[in-house]
């Protein structure tokens, strides 16, 4: 959620900062901006409601200048205008501050420093810290790194900043509360960002900072410490991604690419793992020896959005596989209700990117409150991760459209596997375990089959394209992946979706079926099948359009189209049954022209309330 890139070094930063920023905008795009380094000791700033092409198109070319910030915005205070656009300067125009992340109290710094006689540009709180480091550098601070320091002294929230100062453009200034920042370092030059996305192409060597850490960068490197100014020494790492990972190839946007990357990542989950003479898995990242395994006694799923629905399909997957009680809630509400806390539950704190603040909230309360936390995370060194100190890598890849899809799969996979191992100590059988670890093993060329009638998948959602409400039918193990297909389609098409027990419907939305309303119905070859079917009858007689998805056949006449997916297993089909639904949300939104990569008002990672 908004994205930062920084530069200094040799090069002219306004073109490096404009491909940083296009490769951070799935973070954020409702206003971009950036300050290069200019004469007379102000930095020259350009900043649009809009996205980075328009920045670009805002910006003279003639800008020169070899320091620079900038970043793409979600809006939190004040819409998304020309004035809220991030860079901010103080009044005097020497200070600009890119910020994500919230101050809390910023109405109170905003009031007190109005009461002094400050005016104020933009609605925006990060704008209270360019007064602020500018009344710091006024009043004597050393050095920028100390006028940050003394400026980030009263401010309460999240944040990760970067700082330029007109005046001394031979340095940058950073820090880190609550919000990713990760450094770069060049030859004779370093890279800023809030994500290695925007480094990757210049640098593998990246210093990724902790939070209440600071960094001064200079061309020839950077030195770390903390907010209170504790010298922390950190040494740069490899970042294990690179170019190419970024980059869209042969497919015209990333989601459909990530659609079409899940059997590649879901072979990656499962290497390494699978463990055919015990019928069981490895999964040691976890930290779970087989006693630890034995003495669990719940399993609560936390994540939010898709994360959390992936949680529920494991939280079945787990009740199912290990006769463990076991649930998923949104990480969201978790510490809000003073949470009972018990020693003998497993938590699983399920997020993509590692960053989603309200998950990362719920991993600190059960750290406060001694609950064992372990992480189902695909971003490598995240905050989640980080703070979960164990768990399980979703080996995902790196993900850039908005609408999650692989990493999705992944959780659903390692849950799987989780379940698989809980149940392996206790009393699953071997046979069992065995039919597991098999079903796991063809879900990669099974979802290639999937892949493969993309076709028809496509003609059903330009078929019902006009709809504007739409159900999304399953029940029990099917019941997750129901939502998170009415998830899918609502974020990118904008059309209202709503998924329903099937047997719920009865109880209510019944009234809302006519000829106007599809309802997508997952209907798989288990004991439950002869009640879907019921549903459908249902839909049927009160005229709703049905479009089925099913391992097996269904009835002549009885729906109007059918997706046909493969046999796996009835604990893991909800998985496979997913695939067609983010094809369907697909090109159903293309049909619509959505800007699928970038739906309006979202953000890939929410690091804010
Ligand atoms: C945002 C995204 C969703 C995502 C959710 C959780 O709302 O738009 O697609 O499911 O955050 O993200 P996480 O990175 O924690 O999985």
């Amino acid at each position: 959620m908004c994205g930062i890139v920084g530069y200094i070094g040799f090069r002219e930063a306004t073109p490096l900062l404009l491909e940083g920023l296009r490769r951070l905008e799935y973070r954020g795009y409702d206003s971009a901006g950036l300050a290069v380094s200019g004469r007379r000791g102000k930095p020259r700033i350009a900043k649009v409601a809009g996205r980075v092409a328009d920045l670009r198109d805002a910006v003279d070319p003639a800008r020169t200048g070899g320091t620079g910030i900038a970043h793409t915005r979600w809006a939190t205070h004040g819409e998304a205008t020309d004035a809220n656009a991030h860079p901010h300067t103080d009044p005097g125009g020497r200070i600009a501050v890119v910020h994500n992340g919230i101050f809390e109290n910023a109405e109170s710094l905003r009031a007190q420093l109005t009461a002094e006689g400050a005016v104020f540009a933009s609605e925006t709180d990060t704008e209270v810290l360019t007064h602020l480091i500018a009344a710091a550098l006024e009043a004597g601070a050393s050095s920028l790194e100390d006028a940050v320091r003394t400026a980030l002294r009263p401010v309460e929230g999240a944040y990760g900043i970067a700082v330029l100062d007109g005046q001394r453009p031979d340095e940058l200034v950073v820090a880190r509360q609550g919000s990713p920042l990760v450094l770069g370092v060049g030859e004779k030059e370093m890279f800023i960002a809030s994500d290695v996305a925007a480094l990757v192409r210049h640098t593998q060597r990246a210093v990724f900072l902790d939070d209440g850490e600071l960094a001064t960068v200079n061309a020839e490197g950077y030195r770390t410490s903390t907010l209170d100014a504790r010298p922390t020494d950190k040494q740069p790492v490899t970042v294990g991604v690179v170019e190419e990972d970024y980059q869209l190839g042969e497919f015209p946007d990333f989601m459909r690419k990530e659609i079409a990357e899940q059997p590649d990542a879901v072979t990656r989950a499962l290497r390494g793992r699978l463990d055919e003479r015990f019928a069981t898995v490895r999964l040691d990242g976890t930290g779970l020896d087989a006693r630890d395994l034995r003495s669990i006694r719940r399993v609560k799923f936390l994540g939010c959005g898709s994360a959390y629905y992936a949680g529920e399909l494991g939280a079945n997957l787990v009740e199912e596989l290990a006769r463990i009680p076991a649930d998923a809630e949104p990480a969201s509400e978790f510490r809000y209700r003073n949470p009972v806390v018990e020693s003998d539950t497993l938590y699983i704190a399920v997020s993509q990117s590692g960053e989603t603040l309200d998950t990362l909230a719920a991993v600190e309360e059960l750290n406060r409150k001694g609950g064992r936390v372990i992480g189902a995370v695909n971003g490598v060194g995240s905050a989640i991760a980080r703070a979960c100190g164990a768990g399980l890598l979703l080996h995902a890849g790196p993900e850039i459209s908005v609408a999650s899809t692989k990493a999705v799969t992944n959780m659903s996979v390692s849950f799987a596997m989780l379940a698989l191992l809980l149940g392996r100590v206790r009393d699953l059988s071997t046979a069992n375990g065995q039919r597991i670890v098999t079903a796991l093993r063809s879900l990669p060329g099974q979802i290639e089959e999937i892949l493969r009638a993309e076709e028809q998948i496509a003609e059903a959602a330009r078929r019902y394209a006009d709809a504007r409400n739409m159900f999304f039918i399953g029940r029990t193990r099917c019941w997750p992946t129901a939502r998170e297909g009415a998830q899918k389609l609502k974020e990118i098409s904008y059309v209202h979706a709503e998924a329903y027990h099937a047997a719920e419907l009865k109880h209510g939305p019944l009234a809302l079926i006519d000829e106007s309303m599809p309802s997508v119905v997952l209907a798989p070859d288990d004991e439950l099948f002869a009640k879907n079917i019921s549903a459908m009858e249902q839909i049927k007689a009160r005229g709703g359009p049905i479009i089925a998805v099913t391992n097996t056949t269904l009835p002549h006449g009885l729906t109007d189209t059918v997706i046909r997916v493969p046999h796996n297993s009835p604990e893991l089909d909800p998985i496979l049954l997913s695939v067609p639904l983010q094809l369907f949300a697909y090109h159903f939104a293309s049909t619509l022209d959505r800007d699928i990569d970038k739906p309006r008002n979202l953000a890939k990672s929410v690091t804010v309330e």
